[in-house]
């Protein structure tokens, strides 16, 4: 309970450390700011770190803000520890402990520093932010508002609150959700985070659970080093590691524009990691196609079985059309209907329902949401009409559907689209920017893609939907690039 409303995770410390190595902590006087402290994990690594650096600063002042009551007490004990440390190498070191709400006592200082547009407290923060959703309506969104911040995690909030309440030249060092290099409800925050924050360095832990192995981590995690007021590096340095203790650390320098596509008004951050993703990248590079520029667009079902549920219907009858879920994708077609299948396969007809059906033809489907075993994320299959007869057809919220202004679109079109996104290279492209199983319409409405004209030349070269992953990526090569 605790863990969900206060975010609680607790920094390992070696990816604590990892953290602090990050920092260029040049400073001679350091204000450091560790908004929701926790036990003091993140202090404690930087502390260590500027302790035995071999220019260290002449003194350092903590801000810790914490709201969880009980763990002041261990926060108090790891901030003895650092004056302790840091007198011993003769740096002073001052701390002090706010058991209270990070945002609210934030405000006076952003709203101060709004108003005389003088510079900020901090010159270093280093945090790993409560995680939770927050509300419209909500006091945090509120109070995050009155600032200019418009954003829907609170992890999002407290990182934008810092950038507001650093010095130029300030620096910081977050660990968060990687949500926000391409979540849609991300933007704002993406926006403003890119306009004043240099992006220095992006590091991405390969397991999904490793680095916080003992706590039910589901989403991937990234590291963020950001300085702030600089302009954007002609480099970023993107770095990765499996996220276990010690696991060596590869990285390698990005172009700034690999990372973040100038003129992509979403501002995606794309986490290059490898040279097969470079690769994959600069192939997605080449198709740089609009989906509108094709004539298509892309929706999500518009059935949501809870919502229609006197419609359903297991199998179909007089007066229904078919109705298509995830489970009847096989082999990149759609078999229907799937008797053995405990979801229905057709829903009635009706005036409360015709809006949600759509006109017999062919359409793309790609699957909103993976099982983290299989292969891709972006798992793409063709809608044939000639498998599946019926005039209209409903196609369930758990997929999305490409489609001509609401028609079908031509075969071999489709065949093509379905192959394109069906590729290994869309697929290591589409992981560079999300790090969760879910593909939403927006997402895909994000990718470039080929010419209508090279879509259907390939759509012609399949012959069979079915086609291992190899020969599929192999036809697409010789086909796009
Ligand atoms: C993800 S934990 C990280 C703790 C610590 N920095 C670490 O890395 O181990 C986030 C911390 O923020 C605290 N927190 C949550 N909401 C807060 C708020 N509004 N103001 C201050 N602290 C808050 C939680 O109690 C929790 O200790």
């Amino acid at each position: 309970m605790r863990r969900g409303l206060l975010g609680q995770f607790l920094t390992p410390s070696p990816v604590a450390s990892l953290m602090a190595s990050f920092f260029k902590a040049d400073w001679n006087e350091v204000r450091l700011l560790d908004a929701g402290a926790g036990a003091g994990a993140l202090t404690a690594a930087l502390v260590d770190r500027l302790c035995s650096a071999e220019k260290k600063p002449s003194r350092i002042a903590v801000d810790a803000y914490e709201l969880d009551p009980i763990l002041i007490a261990k926060l108090r004990r790891s901030l003895g520890n650092c004056r302790k440390q840091c007198e011993s190498v003769g740096i002073s070191f001052k701390a002090n402990i706010f058991n209270r709400d990070f945002i609210s006592n934030m405000l006076p200082l952003v709203r101060n520093d709004l108003l005389s547009n003088q510079s900020g407290a901090y010159n270093l923060a280093i945090v790993n932010p409560p995680y939770r959703k927050i509300h419209a309506d909500s006091a945090e969104r509120r109070l995050l508002r009155s600032v200019g911040i418009e954003t829907s995690n609170l992890y999002s909030g407290f990182v934008a609150l810092i950038t507001k309440v650093l010095v130029q030249g300030g620096e910081l060092v977050a660990i968060t959700p990687r949500s926000f290099c391409n979540g849609p409800y991300f933007k704002p925050f993406r926006v403003a985070f890119l306009e004043s924050m240099s992006l220095c360095r992006l590091h991405i832990f390969e397991s999904r659970s490793a680095a916080f192995s003992r706590d039910d981590v589901l989403q991937e995690n990234v590291i963020c080093h950001a300085v702030k007021g600089e302009a954007q590096p002609g480099k970023v340095v993107i770095s990765t590691s499996s996220g276990a203790p010690d696991s060596p650390i590869v990285e390698r320098l990005a172009q700034f524009e690999d990372v973040v596509a100038p003129n992509d008004p979403e501002r995606f951050i794309h986490l290059v990691t490898d040279r097969v993703q470079k690769l994959a990248r600069t192939a997605m590079r080449l198709h740089t196609n609009r989906l509108e520029a094709l004539g298509l667009s892309v929706s999500t079902g518009r059935v949501v079985d809870f919502r229609a549920r006197g419609f359903l219907r297991d199998n179909p009858e007089d007066g229904t059309a078919p109705l298509i879920y995830p489970c009847h994708f096989n082999g990149g077609t759609v078999h229907w209907p799937k008797k053995e299948s405990r979801k229905p396969n057709a829903i009635k007809i009706d005036d409360q329902t015709r809006g949600l059906l759509v006109p017999a033809g062919v359409y793309v489907l790609v699957k909103r949401f993976t099982a983290k075993e299989e292969r891709r994320r972006i798992v793409a299959c063709v809608f044939d009409p000639n498998l599946v007869p019926s005039d209209l057809v409903g196609f369930e919220n758990h997929l999305n559907y490409f489609h001509l202004s609401g028609h079908g679109m031509p075969m071999e079109l489709a065949e093509g689209l379905a192959a394109f996104l069906n590729s290994t290279m869309v697929d290591v492209y589409f992981r560079q920017f999300s790090g969760h199983t879910q593909v939403n319409a927006t997402d895909l409405r994000a990718l470039g893609f080929p010419s209508k004209d090279a879509l259907i030349h390939l759509g012609r070269e399949i012959k069979d939907r079915g086609m291992p992953q190899n020969t599929l990526d192999a036809f697409v090569e010789q086909g796009l690039i």
